[in-house]
């Protein structure tokens, strides 16, 4: 199946509707995805990424539908993640000698998967491809994913090929950003930029501001995941601008996980007064032994400050909260308020550990933390409450 995008180009990916865990089992995927391929047939033809191995077999028989593939001359490598250059070994096997045009990391990379002496051309920002009548112009974009990533944009045409950049993990039949249902497409967006390129927001911005100082015509963009951005395709740009500027909205979020119920009691009286304190604020919880991690994190992205809460157990903290902290430290969050509390039974070390590792993972510590033994009572629930406002009453810079 294909797909014409705009006059010479066509969309040859693979739509993965089953897809439910990506990057083994580190990334959601509600709404499936797609692995987007793009074929350019122009007086030079060049193929743009190719999809995940599983899907290679059909991926080249496809293609070989489409165009005899003795006909491609070019093939772009914008990122070597196998999710896109993993149907490269069979697809080599039918036409070797063809250049593969990508970055120097990208050469590193797809020697280090594949093991292959492919023809590769290394590129660098600024040069450019002939097709004929239109050329192809490489931009080296680092970090957005890997180091070796790049984009490529399609003169005349006036595509912006991103690859990862401004993609989402969203199915779709239809393909283009105006033929989806808006806000299930946009909270893909988020969740996708929240969990993968929130570490790189500095780079992001770099970027974009050095690709808008081309000042080159945009049209379409079209990404390596998700929905082709045709319809005013400067809005996702600008949403991007957004998110990688220490982003949030006006939320709190509290993320526990709890034995005996004391802690849960405690998250949801820590909610009741932060509504009492403010009640412009959202609120959210969320027990952390059965919430999905990668919407917990998207939350986490979109909240000004967060509360996070375990009992204590053999002098530390429940695992699903350990594995949170493990998780979010990486992600490098900026900006953001924090405060920890918990129940305890005999030692009580919970509070201080939470607390210790959000500082450690650039939270800003707000409060020492709140911690009770045994279960709440009317007067500890009352404590709960007002650690809530004052909570609440420190979101405001
Ligand atoms: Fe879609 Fe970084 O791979």
């Amino acid at each position: 199946m294909s797909i014409t995008i705009k006059n010479s180009v066509k969309w040859v990916g693979k739509i993965d509707w089953e897809l439910r865990k990506f990057h083994g089992d580190e990334y959601s995927t509600h709404r499936g995805s797609s692995y987007n391929s793009y074929l350019v047939e122009e007086e030079k033809v060049a193929l743009i990424d190719t999809v995940w191995g599983p899907f290679a077999r059909e991926y080249v028989d496809n293609l070989a539908q489409e165009i005899d593939l003795r006909k491609i001359d070019y093939i772009i490598a914008n990122h070597a993640e196998n999710d896109h250059s993993g149907a490269l070994p069979l697809l080599m096997e039918h036409i070797p000698d063809v250049p593969i045009y990508c970055t120097k990391k990208g050469v590193q990379s797809l020697q280090g998967l594949y093991h292959q002496d492919w023809n590769f051309e290394v590129v660098t920002t600024g040069d450019k491809l002939s097709l004929g009548d239109k050329e192809l112009i490489f931009v080296e974009a680092p970090m957005l994913h890997w180091p070796d990533s790049m984009f490529c944009y399609l003169t005349g045409d006036e595509i912006l090929f991103s690859n990862d950049a401004f993609g989402q993990h969203y199915a779709s039949e239809f393909m283009f950003n105006d033929r989806v249902d808006q806000a299930e497409l946009f909270a893909e967006c988020i969740k996708y930029y929240a969990n993968i390129l929130t570490p790189f927001s500095p780079m992001v911005i770099k970027k974009i501001r050095e690709v808008l100082d081309f000042n080159l015509p945009l049209d379409m963009i079209c990404t390596s995941h998700g929905v082709i951005w045709r319809d005013n395709p400067a809005q996702i740009v600008e949403k991007y601008l957004q998110w990688a500027d220490n982003y949030q909205e006006n939320q709190i979020t509290i993320l526990y996980d709890t034995m005996w119920e004391s802690t849960r009691s405690m998250a949801e009286q820590i909610a009741a007064g932060i509504r009492q304190g403010d009640d412009q604020l959202t609120v959210k919880l969320f027990n952390l032994a059965n919430t999905d991690k990668n919407d917990v994190i998207t939350e986490i992205f979109k909240s000004k400050g967060i509360l996070m809460g375990s009992p204590t157990i053999n002098n530390g903290i429940l695992v699903s909260v350990a594995g949170l902290l493990e998780e979010i430290k990486g992600l490098k969050f900026k900006g953001k308020k924090a405060a920890s509390f918990g129940s305890f039974g005999w030692s009580g070390e919970s509070v201080k550990i939470i607390s210790e590792r959000l500082a450690d993972s650039g939270f800003d510590i707000i409060d020492d933390g709140l911690k009770i033994s045994w279960s709440p009572d009317e007067d500890t629930m009352a404590r709960c409450r007002e650690f809530g406002i004052n909570f609440s009453r420190r979101m405001s810079p």
